[in-house]
């Protein structure tokens, strides 16, 4: 019997659920508490703490299976996917840990009588093969004595040379952490040249990696193993390939069988077969294409897979239809890919789309490159221009290039990169939106301390041109030599105010950054300003520090995003003015009340904490590696100004900001919504704005108070009565209704004649509600199989409705009819062969133009 991956995962939790193993579920991909992870890439990563000493567990003995991706950091397999037999991005492991439980002796015991047990694996003991760390004497005592194995067939594995720890066999989760020496186990599936394939890790954690090669013994040695699942099962399914198994067999087959291929390249299926489930397994767990950090890898592997799809000949979007393929294949591990099931399909597509164009435009100079290509060898020009000009990735220009044996000139590639670098130092814009930038030395800013400052006038502009008088009521540009004005960055309005020289007052609209400069734009209140003026700029004080109160508020939600939504969350562009905040973020779903509400409580009990805010200057790297908040895409100096309010909030900002906190009195979120695919914006004011804005809700709950008439604090129970009542009248009134068409239906039926083998109804109402027309037919119609029935309803307007049974459409068609009453009457509508309705334009003879169309009907009835 075929063992299938479904029956591995099983039997594997059961074997040690017999062992006295405590079944846990494996964790998220992402584990939001370790910052040293990008994703989860061992089973041992949910475990850190308690294998080092800082968490406790009951449960000494744990087993699980957890989903694993390796693309990045210590553990990254991306660039052989596809090229190999055995590597994933994104693969299951099967693990058994002891916290203190057993150790070395029994650990190994287990593994092999899992393994080789007919009632469990019964893998043939000769196949099997082990590694143990060089020095580890017991080890080597347990395979050889108790095991017995011989001793050809335990290996041991050295230390690179006065390099302590850095063997093979001695494990470490990444730079430091938990770690110790391990023993694996091989299969060696060639019988006669030996071919060995790694099955089963068995790491004994023992130290703790610390910075400068520090090694601290844990107190608690403890056992942490991992299987690969696809590896296992490609033995237990005797294939040579892990890409044979029967989940990426059922993957690839059914990829073949959307019939989209039209080329059969194995490692282009490889990949798609295994991008689909590392690229939907991120999504699951919440992680958005982006550029940067987990989205960035997201994004890669997705694009990896569709230059494949492309390779393959697949021309049109594919790659999210591969979801539900993926779905039914991964057995019990799909339950959260069922649940996202939609996201992950929208994103995938939207991903597609936003790259197709690219991808079309680069792989077409790619090819006609390589047409003329010399030595195999591609300029680094081409792949830079590629990068460059049209955004096409140079990891998949190097992967293009790989597929076809062709190497990228590297050293042309780093020169080219090295010179745009340069040229984006020493680029000196000299004209910025028309105005011509002069060559003289730039305006400082002095408006962290001072509001008011003497300065010089350096440079005047009207209608974008260099002038050397701004006059009366004219408008223009400034630029002062030290100047108290913001200039508009980093979400930060610019400010405005006055500048006032003896011979006139300028007002200032706003502040802006032009190039190096900073210019104030407005215009002349009275008087004039000339070139060289001793002037006093004044910044709006007021409006400023309303501005301020903003600023600072933004950094803190910042904060209590990423703290309540998750690490993840990164920010996409703010506006802050001296009216509110507006706050735009990745996140994918809306926020729940309770979600805001934390978010709140956290931004105000900073404000009530009244912290001094310090500001800094540090070398990038440093802010960096202490943690600062930046934003990934926007290039800084290495000199950057750091805001940190305690622990609540570090980040690298130049904006102005309140003295300390309590000066922003009150948050409050007004609005949340999302303004694109997984991006949301918050809107939020502060101090009286915020306090008006409660106050305003307050105001509002008073109306509704008094429209209900209700005092007291149970007008919420009295709004839900009232509800409630309103339901109840309404299905009495529906009751009544019915009642009413019946009657009336009854009524009315009276007046059908009956012509020949047929029935004709023409009725007239006066003030009849509109819908009830349509029941009174539906009615009328249950009675009589084969009538005409058209009811024409006086109202403010004349409504009318005309219903023909089945049978006699064949005959005639209440659209025709309806054309055909027209002639007579004039109006206007429309419908089917079955009904139509509309309106009778009213006329001093339409009674009687009614009572000639009836005839006519009935004398057309009489013929038939
Ligand atoms: N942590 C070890 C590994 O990943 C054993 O699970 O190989």
């Amino acid at each position: 019997m075929i063992k299938t991956t479904s029956f591995i995962r099983q039997n594997f939790l059961e074997f040690f659920k017999e062992k006295k193993h405590k079944i846990y579920p494996g964790s998220s991909l992402v584990l939001e508490n370790d910052p040293t992870l990008l994703f989860v890439n061992a089973g041992m990563n949910q475990f850190k703490n308690i294998f080092l000493g800082y968490q406790f567990t009951k449960n000494k003995r744990i087993s699980t299976i957890q989903h694993c991706i390796r693309t990045g950091g210590k553990h990254n397999d991306l660039k052989n996917v596809g090229y190999t037999n055995r590597h994933h991005t994104f693969f299951e492991m099967l693990g058994n840990f002891s916290f203190g439980s057993y150790f070395k002796e029994k650990s190994i015991i287990y593994a092999w009588e899992l393994l080789t047990s007919k009632k469990w694996f019964g893998i043939d003991q000769d196949r099997l093969s082990v590694t143990i760390y060089e020095n580890d004497i017991e080890s080597f005592h347990i395979w050889k004595n108790i095991i017995g194995l011989s001793d050809n067939k335990i290996i041991k594995m050295k230390d690179k040379k006065n390099l302590l720890y850095t063997s093979k066999n001695f494990w470490k989760m990444g730079k430091y952490g938990p770690c110790g020496p391990c023993t694996e186990i091989f299969y060696n599936y060639k019988e006669k040249n030996k071919k060995f394939l790694e099955i089963w890790n068995i790491v004994f954690m023992q130290y703790n990696a610390l910075p400068n090669k520090i090694y601290k013994k844990l107190k608690t040695p403890s056992v942490d193993t991992g299987m690969g699942l696809e590896r296992i099962a490609s033995i237990l399914q005797g294939v040579k390939s892990n890409y044979k198994i029967d989940i990426f067999k059922n993957i690839i087959k059914n990829i073949k069988k959307l019939n989209i291929i039209k080329k059969n390249n194995n490692q282009s299926l490889r990949v798609i077969s295994d991008h689909i489930r590392s690229s939907s397994f991120i999504i699951a767990n919440n992680i958005l294409p982006s550029n940067e950090n987990r989205g960035y890898i997201l994004r890669k592997i997705i694009r990896r897979a569709i230059l494949h799809g492309r390779n393959i000949g697949i021309n049109k979007c594919f790659f999210y239809k591969l979801v539900p393929i993926l779905i039914k294949f991964m057995g019990s591990e799909n339950k959260i890919l069922i649940k996202n099931k939609n996201k992950i399909e929208k994103i995938l597509k939207i991903e597609e789309l936003k790259f197709s164009e690219t991808l079309k435009k680069g792989l077409k100079i790619l090819k006609n490159e390589i047409i003329n290509i010399k030595n195999n060898i591609l300029d680094g020009e081409i792949v830079f221009y590629l990068y460059d000009t049209l955004g096409f990735p140079i990891d998949l220009t190097k992967e293009f290039c790989k597929e076809k044996n062709i190497i990228i000139d590297k050293i042309s590639l780093k020169e080219k990169i090295k010179k745009q670098k340069e040229n984006s130092v020493n680029k000196i814009k000299t004209k910025i939106n028309g105005i011509s930038l002069p060559k003289i030395k730039k305006n400082i800013f002095v408006g962290y301390k001072n509001f008011k400052k003497n300065s010089l006038i350096k440079l005047l502009y009207v209608k974008k041109k260099i002038v050397s008088i701004i006059k009366n009521k004219e408008k223009g540009q400034i630029i002062i030599e030290k100047t108290p004005f913001y200039p508009e960055s980093g979400g930060q309005i610019g400010d405005s105010g006055v500048i006032k020289s003896k011979t006139g007052k300028f007002i200032v609209c706003n502040t802006k950054k032009y190039g190096k400069f900073i210019i104030h734009n407005g215009y002349m209140d009275y008087g004039y300003i000339i070139k060289n003026d001793l002037i006093t700029a004044k910044i709006n004080l007021k409006k400023r520090k309303l501005i301020e109160k903003n600023h600072t508020a933004t950094h803190l939600l910042n904060s209590a995003l990423k703290k309540i939504l998750g690490k993840n969350v990164i920010q996409k562009g703010s506006l802050i003015n001296d009216k509110k905040i507006r706050f735009d973020f990745t996140y994918f779903k809306s926020l729940t009340f309770k979600k805001i509400y934390k978010i709140e409580k956290f931004v105000n009990k900073v404000i009530q904490k009244n912290i001094k805010i310090k500001y800094n200057l540090k070398k990038f790297k440093e802010a960096k590696n202490k943690k600062f908040t930046f934003l990934k895409n926007k290039i800084y100096k290495k000199i950057v100004r750091t805001i940190s309010i305690k622990s609540f909030s570090k980040e690298l900002c130049k904006g102005t900001h309140v003295k300390k906190t309590g000066k922003i009195f009150l948050f409050k979120i007004v609005n949340e919504k999302s303004i694109s695919f997984g991006i949301r914006r918050i809107e939020a004011l502060t101090y009286k704005k915020a306090f008006s804005k409660i106050k305003k809700q307050e105001k509002d709950i008073q109306k509704i108070k008094k429209i209900i008439n209700s005092n007291d604090c149970y007008y919420i129970k009295k709004i839900k009565n009232i509800l409630i009542e309103n339901k109840k009248l309404f299905k009495k009134n529906k009751n009544i209704n019915k009642k009413y068409i019946y009657l009336i239906s009854k009524k009315i039926s009276k007046k059908v004649i009956k012509i020949n083998n047929n029935y004709f109804l023409l009725y007239q109402f006066k003030n009849e509600k509109k819908n009830n027309l349509k029941y009174i037919i539906d009615e009328l119609q249950k009675k009589f199989q084969s009538i005409i029935i058209i009811l024409i309803n006086f109202s403010k307007k004349i409504n009318f409705l005309i219903k023909i049974s089945k049978n006699l459409t064949k005959i005639i068609q209440a659209k025709k009819l309806l054309l055909f009453m027209f002639k007579k009457i004039k109006g206007k509508g429309g419908g089917n062969i079955y009904i139509s309705e509309g309106i009778l334009y009213k006329s001093n003879s339409i009674k009687k133009e009614i009572i000639l169309f009836k005839e006519f009907i009935i004398s057309k009835l009489k013929k038939l």
